[in-house]
């Protein structure tokens, strides 16, 4: 393959050029541009239509990336070349390629967006409300606190991607539904969801009596996308049997020392509680059936959708560092 494709422009990619060591920062990050050779028998060329940023880059990038490596992540692409018949010129598929804006693919790691996607509905929502991150709120919701109507569920990051799902799929479900977010802005935007409660754990004088306020008779179910402190102060004040989602613990993603305790047992024991860990890949099989659901839901107005998009591809590393700062209410993606 010495040939490089005479039609196609310059691909650029960020890579991580140095570990993270603690909050990102700008000089972590370096934009290179590569040159892609022409698509053979089976393969396509693709560009980058929307880009994710996620909190999962942050701990995964320590793990699975070395230094000068492509940053990992999920994309909307459009098909600009083809020699494959599955993904004709024109379609759009998501695929994990990383940061980057033209990829080529054989098609093996590709997904063609749901042949029923609204054509007035943006193609980023592929990558939020009817993506990742709302399968992700489904599967917790479903399979793990296997929540039922009239029970009370906590969310924290509640204004983010995960978290406006969670709480509008909990409402759906009859449940009463608690929020916390960083901003008096999405403590507003989760009142206009529907949800029953909704505060500012910054601006709170205490977090333990803001809990205690919103729900006085405690927590059936804690969808936790934050960890840390916060769990700490949740953790007493879950009902008999409750059952905790562990999603997240954004909150100690940048931490180079391991936090302490208080430690979970004694509440585990003697309120007998369900603490599970998930992740979103565990139900691969059951993701054409819910997307389909997400979707409806949303075409019949019961699933509401918001995205903080930021221009630019050449503007990802801000982007991320933004979401990681609490900068989004609801899904942080990137406009190519
Ligand atoms: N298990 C899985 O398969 C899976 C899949 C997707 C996501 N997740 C996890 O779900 C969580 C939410 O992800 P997302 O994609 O929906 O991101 P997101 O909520 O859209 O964005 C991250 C949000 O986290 C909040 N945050 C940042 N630092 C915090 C801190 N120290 N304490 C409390 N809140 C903090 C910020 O909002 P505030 O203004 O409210 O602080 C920020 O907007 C993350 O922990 C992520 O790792 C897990
Ligand atoms: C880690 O990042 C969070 C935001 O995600 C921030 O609130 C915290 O101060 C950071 N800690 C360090 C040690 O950089
Ligand atoms: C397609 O490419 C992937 C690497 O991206 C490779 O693992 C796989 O074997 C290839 N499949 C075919 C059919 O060539």
């Amino acid at each position: 393959r010495l040939l490089f494709n005479a039609l196609s422009p310059p691909t650029q990619v960020w890579t991580l050029r140095k570990h993270f060591q603690g909050f990102p920062k700008n000089t972590d990050f370096e934009l290179k541009e590569e040159k892609l050779p022409e698509p053979q028998n089976g393969e396509v060329l693709l560009e980058a239509v929307f880009l994710s940023v996620d909190p999962y880059m942050r701990p995964y990038s320590r793990v699975q990336m070395k230094e000068g490596d492509v940053m990992i992540g999920q994309q909307v692409a459009r098909v600009i070349q083809s020699k494959n018949l599955k993904f004709p010129v024109g379609s759009h598929v998501t695929t994990h390629c990383g940061w980057r804006t033209h990829y080529l693919s054989n098609g093996s790691d590709l997904v063609l967006v749901l042949p029923e996607w609204p054509k007035n509905l943006p193609l980023s929502l592929a990558l939020g409300a009817i993506g990742m991150p709302g399968l992700t709120a489904l599967y917790g919701l479903e399979e793990v606190c296997q929540i039922k109507s009239g029970e009370t569920l906590l969310v924290n990051a509640a204004a983010g991607a995960v978290g406006i799902i969670v709480g509008q799929i909990a409402k759906l479900k009859g449940c009463k539904v608690v929020g916390c977010a960083g901003s008096e802005d999405k403590v507003a935007f989760l009142k206009q969801l529907g949800f029953d409660e909704a505060f500012n754990y910054k601006t709170v004088r205490s977090l333990e009596e803001a809990l205690k306020k919103a729900a006085p008779d405690g927590y059936d179910c804690y969808f936790e996308n934050v960890g840390g402190h916060f769990s700490s102060v949740v953790m007493p004040q879950m009902r008999e049997f409750g059952r905790i989602a562990v999603c997240g613990s954004i909150s100690m993603y940048n931490d180079t020392e391991p936090q302490k305790g208080p430690y979970v047992h004694p509440e585990m024991i003697f309120k007998q509680l369900r603490m599970e860990g998930f992740l979103v890949h565990r139900w691969p099989h059951k993701h054409p059936e819910s997307l389909k659901r997400l979707l409806a839901w949303q075409q019949q107005g019961k699933l509401q959708w918001r995205e903080h998009v930021t221009e630019g591809f050449v503007n990802m590393p801000a982007a991320f560092m933004g979401m990681l700062k609490g900068d989004n209410i609801g899904k942080a993606v990137v406009k190519a």
